[in-house]
């Protein structure tokens, strides 16, 4: 089977393609760069002696994605490619909603074009908005979104859900991501944000290599036993792996279906940071800030369903992800750059 993988050079698409690779399938990478590096495209090369074609492309750009499906001829499609910053997102909404769901519309489009009928969507917890229930099933109803970003995986997955509906040639998975952390073992690629870090390893990370003064820890009063935030923490490898088993399942299914990827246990922001001060050897430092806004307290699943249909288990623990997050932050200590950008 061949797989065409949108956002394929970014974080979570560099580690896929890896699992993909080694598990014997074929595939080619659709990225705009926009919020990544070629050299992840050169990195997933070197660790799995494999090669695969690279398409330098915006999806909104339909006839440039029209060349890569005529091309390529792809079985499936993994798609990544979005932006991801919650609070950008808030600030540019039109731009959001054009590029994840203006460009989600197109690939459907050019996908339906050429006889390509099966998916695999990267959507997240945060659909569930403020949940219903802890641990949160698939059967949580879905919630109000805080942020545009949020809204985009919304709304995305409900016209995914509504193609396959309309058409059974249609073969859709939805796989609402919890907090995906890690690197690769090799420590050749990893999480590169540009500026400074919105999510809290990446943070800590350029902490612990002499980035960054000290981590604000968003919040101490909430209730929870150390009053800072819950949040179920996911290894991008076993993320990555969650993909190569949906993809096993498509075949096997009709319409569509949705699958919560998590471990299915919750950290503290302290339990974390000091989970990564062992994983470095060395004390960091932090101090106490306000809430930020949009934050809910506790963000756990229920990982039953994707056990059960999936086979899928989570491997990594957090004391796993922060040492491959170490490893790989204090290997490439600006990322994929040689310094400061
Ligand atoms: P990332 O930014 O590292 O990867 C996304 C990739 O998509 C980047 O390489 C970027 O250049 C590319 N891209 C963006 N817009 C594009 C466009 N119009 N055309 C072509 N390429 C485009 O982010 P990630 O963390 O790897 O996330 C991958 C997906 O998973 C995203 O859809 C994200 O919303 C979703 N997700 C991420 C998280 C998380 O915490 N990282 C959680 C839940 C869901
Ligand atoms: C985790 C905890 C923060 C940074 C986000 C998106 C979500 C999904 C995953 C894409 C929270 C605290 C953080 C810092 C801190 N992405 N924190 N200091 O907010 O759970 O989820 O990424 O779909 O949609 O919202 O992840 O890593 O930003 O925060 O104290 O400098 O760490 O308050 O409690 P979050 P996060």
């Amino acid at each position: 089977m061949k797989i065409l993988v949108t956002g394929g050079a970014g974080y979570i698409g560099s580690h896929t393609c890896v699992e993909l690779l080694e598990r014997g399938y074929e595939i080619t990478v659709v990225d705009d760069l926009s919020n990544s590096n070629k050299k992840a495209i050169e990195r997933v090369k070197q660790i799995t002696g494999k090669d695969f074609t690279f398409h330098e492309v915006n999806i909104c750009d339909k006839a440039k994605l029209d060349e890569a499906f005529e091309v390529e001829k792809p079985d499936a499609v993994i798609h990544f490619a979005g932006l991801k910053a919650v609070g950008e997102s808030v600030e540019k909404p039109v731009e959001y909603y054009d590029n994840n769901i203006g460009g989600t519309l197109n690939l459907i489009r050019s996908m339906r074009e050429h006889g390509v009928f099966n998916i695999i969507f990267s959507s997240s917890a945060t659909v569930y908005g403020d949940p219903a229930e802890i641990p949160i099933s698939e059967n949580c109803p879905k919630g109000m979104c805080t942020n545009p970003y949020g809204w985009t995986k919304w709304m995305i997955e409900q016209i995914l859900t509504d193609t396959a509906k309309a058409d059974e040639r249609w073969k859709v998975i939805l796989l609402r991501y919890f907090n995906p952390i890690g690197a690769h073992e090799s420590g050749l690629i990893g999480e590169d944000p540009k500026g400074i870090p919105n999510n809290l390893v990446p943070y800590i990370a350029q902490v612990a290599v002499g980035r960054r003064e000290a981590l604000g820890v968003f919040g101490n009063d909430y209730d929870t036993p150390d009053g800072t935030c819950i949040r179920d923490y996911i290894h991008v490898c076993d993320l990555a792996r969650g993909h190569v088993l949906a993809l096993d399942h498509i075949n096997k299914m009709t319409g569509s279906d949705v699958f919560n990827l998590g471990s299915g246990r919750g950290y503290s922001v302290m339990e974390v940071f000091h989970a990564f001060e062992k994983a470095c050897g060395k004390t960091l430092k932090f101090e106490y800030k306000p809430r930020r806004a949009g934050d809910i307290p506790v963000c756990y699943c229920d990982p039953a369903k994707a056990k059960k249909v999936l086979g899928f288990e989570t491997q990594f623990d957090i004391n796993r992800m922060c040492a491959d997050s170490w490893n790989w932050q204090s290997k490439n200590p600006y990322g994929y750059n040689e310094c400061e950008q």
